[in-house]
């Protein structure tokens, strides 16, 4: 069994980021910057955000905190976005979700200029990416094609079934892996039989949010897998996958945490990076 290092994996990129923003700062020119609008105190949220600012430090990249009390005003939080779109030294901005469910999350999402969506959530470079036609992809999907391009594992003709069918992460990664020509399946929360269909993925990408749901007599021998889980059980961070028992059946696998967790991240920063660079050649 190999394991997908994503820790070491993502650290590596951060510093390859770094080499070319410090170019940029050589040249006199500004730093890109990604602005994060967090509402409330979900402590899963709190940590994730405080490992993408010490990511942004690390990359050279600026980071700006908007933490906003858990019973701020939908008009409030649009005010703040709006004035984010128009800032031209943020190139990037993401709004850490969850959201309390006051807030409408899809208007709010789409509020954030195209051009300034570091998570690739918004509705138009979602369907760019559903269209095949070149967007910012969303982190986590784009974290994970990196982290197995890095380890040279060839996707065209894998089994590759994926557990969850979420936005964010299920669906968009069904369309990456698609492209590179896997055969997909999507399972959900109305499959009949999860382990029917897992036990035939050669790629099994896990993002359900249910801990442990995967157990080792639902993976094939060999199998690739992708474990996307982040769940907190009894104070410790735990994965979709049991990974004490899968790890001995398979090929290669994430741990959870320090797998696919640092990528989203990495491919976050990449993600602004690239908005820079596109508001760099308007400006
Ligand atoms: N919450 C869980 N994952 C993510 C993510 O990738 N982006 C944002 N904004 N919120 C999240």
């Amino acid at each position: 069994m190999i394991l997908l290092d994503g820790f070491a994996v993502a650290n590596e990129r951060n510093l390859a980021l770094k080499q070319l923003t410090d170019e940029h700062l050589r040249k006199g020119e500004r730093l890109p910057k990604l602005a994060i609008i967090l509402i409330g105190d979900n402590p899963a949220s709190l940590s994730y955000v405080k490992g993408k600012g010490k990511a942004c430090a690390v990359a050279g990249i600026l980071h700006e905190l908007h933490h906003l009390p858990e019973d701020t005003k939908q008009e409030n939080v649009a005010a703040l976005i709006e004035t984010l779109n128009q800032d031209s030294t943020v190139d990037g901005m993401i709004l850490q979700l969850p959201i309390p469910r006051h807030l409408d999350e899809e208007v709010l999402i789409n509020l954030i200029k195209k051009e300034k969506d570091a998570d690739g959530f918004h509705v138009i470079n979602q369907g760019n990416l559903y269209q095949k036609r070149p967007t910012i992809e969303p982190a986590t999907p784009k974290g994970i094609m990196t982290l197995l391009a890095h380890y040279d594992i060839k996707i065209s003709g894998l089994n590759a079934v994926i557990v969850g069918r979420s936005n964010i992460v299920g669906f968009p990664v069904a369309r990456l892996l698609m492209d590179q020509g896997a055969t997909i399946t999507v399972c959900h929360r109305q499959t009949k039989d999860l382990g029917f269909h897992t036990r035939q993925a050669d790629l099994l990408v896990v993002a359900s949010g249910k801990p442990h749901l995967v157990t080792k007599d639902m993976v094939k021998e060999g199998a690739i897998v992708v474990d996307v889980g982040v769940n907190r059980v009894d104070g410790k961070l735990i994965g979709d996958v049991d990974f004490d028992e899968v790890k001995d059946i398979c090929s290669y696998i994430t741990p959870v945490p320090k797998g696919v967790g640092p990528m989203t991240i990495n491919a976050l920063l990449e993600n602004t990076y690239k908005l820079y660079l596109s508001h760099s050649k308007e400006a």
